[in-house]
């Protein structure tokens, strides 16, 4: 199941609205084919991989995948009437379909037909491959992270010029890892007025760029701006006057699975006034530059118990610079009397 998640994991950032998926059979304890999900519309993993199988699949053989095969036709077949057609009789599963409709269905199939099939092999890893896909799938609404690069009295504030970033470029180098993996990315019109910023992936390789998605209540936005004027324009949407919750379902209905919130700190804030944040990824540059613009502007928590703690922390040094990552817990914890 690790060599089937090494494989899930070279389709990350590439598949949306479908989950990165990796398969590997395996004959005598050897991997013998491969294959992960490349993108919507393409062979499920399961299908690569018994596709680079050389002659029959012998009776021996193991078929090990990361997320329960589909039982459903969608843009391509059914993922388990391929593995009963190539003759698989053992079948380990390491995370069950997050679809609630789906869930369990594509197991029950397998085993009909007479196969042997085990779940929940390294099933943590295989859930948190595909933490924003499995949240969209079940409410329709994407993931978000949260992402600035923040001093270290937690301004955004940068001053105009060459030398106006806050992290290094090894830390906005590691940022764009992030932008890689998601299909939106949310700014306000702040932001695009004072940075023009690109909001591209760049330096890292991705198939399609992710969506740019502006917002403005006043529609004062430059013409010129980079991102209605480079070659990815039809990427920019704008949006007026709206709610972080319902500009989010919208973006989900287009099958928008994640979105990267970079700023300014009045978009921040409203998100996590909103509580709308799955994740956060802070890096904190070694500066103290004061300034008009807090990381996370916005109403605040009314009381010590609504404020969010994060979960799953890390602490990861870059160079100079910070990055902090966690899950931010928005269920209320009990005050310390
Ligand atoms: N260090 C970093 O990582 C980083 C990242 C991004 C930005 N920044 C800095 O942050 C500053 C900008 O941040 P900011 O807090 O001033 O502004 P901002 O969050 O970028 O943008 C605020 C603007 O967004 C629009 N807006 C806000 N809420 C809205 C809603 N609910 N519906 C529709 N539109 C809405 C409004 O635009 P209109 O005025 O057009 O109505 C508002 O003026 C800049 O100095 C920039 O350099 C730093």
């Amino acid at each position: 199941m690790a060599a089937a998640l090494e494989q899930a994991k070279r389709g990350i950032g590439q598949t949306s609205p479908n989950p990165a998926v990796g398969a590997v059979l395996v004959v005598d304890g050897e991997v013998v084919a491969a294959g992960y999900h490349r993108g919507a519309g393409k062979p499920h993993a399961e299908v690569e991989c018994l596709a680079a199988v050389r002659g029959r699949v012998p009776a021996r053989a193991v078929l090990y995948v990361t997320l329960e095969p589909c039982s459903t036709v969608g843009r391509t077949g059914a993922c388990t009437d391929a593995i009963i057609a190539a003759g698989v009789r053992e079948i380990v599963v390491g995370a069950v379909d997050p679809n609630p409709r789906h869930a369990g269905r594509g197991i029950e199939i397998l085993r009909e037909s007479g196969a042997q099939v085990r779940s929940g092999v390294l099933a943590d890893e295989c859930t948190a491959l595909n933490e924003a896909f499995n949240k969209w799938i079940r409410t329709g609404v994407p993931f978000v992270i949260a992402k600035c690069g923040m001093s270290l009295d937690a301004r955004l504030t940068r001053v105009p010029g060459e030398a106006r970033w806050i992290t290094s470029a090894a830390a906005r180098r590691h940022a764009q890892q992030l932008r890689a993996s998601v299909d939106a990315i949310l700014v306000g019109a702040e932001t695009v007025r004072a940075d023009n910023p690109r909001l591209t992936v760049r330096g890292v390789y991705q198939a399609r760029q992710p969506w740019r998605v502006v917002l403005s209540r006043s529609g004062r936005l430059p013409r010129t701006a980079i991102v209605f004027t480079d070659r990815h324009s039809d990427r920019t949407l704008v949006f007026g006057r709206t709610t972080i919750r319902s500009l989010l379902r919208q973006l989900g209905e287009r099958d928008i699975t994640s979105v990267l919130i970079e700023g300014g700190g009045e978009i921040l804030g409203q998100a996590l006034d909103a509580r709308a944040i799955d994740k956060v990824q802070i890096y904190v540059g070694g500066i103290i530059s004061g300034g008009a613009v807090p990381a996370f502007a916005g109403r605040g928590a009314a009381t010590a118990s609504e404020a969010p703690r994060l979960a799953g922390v890390s602490y990861q040094q870059i160079g100079n610079d910070l990055c902090i990552s966690g899950y931010p817990e928005w269920h209320e914890r009990p005050t310390a009397k």
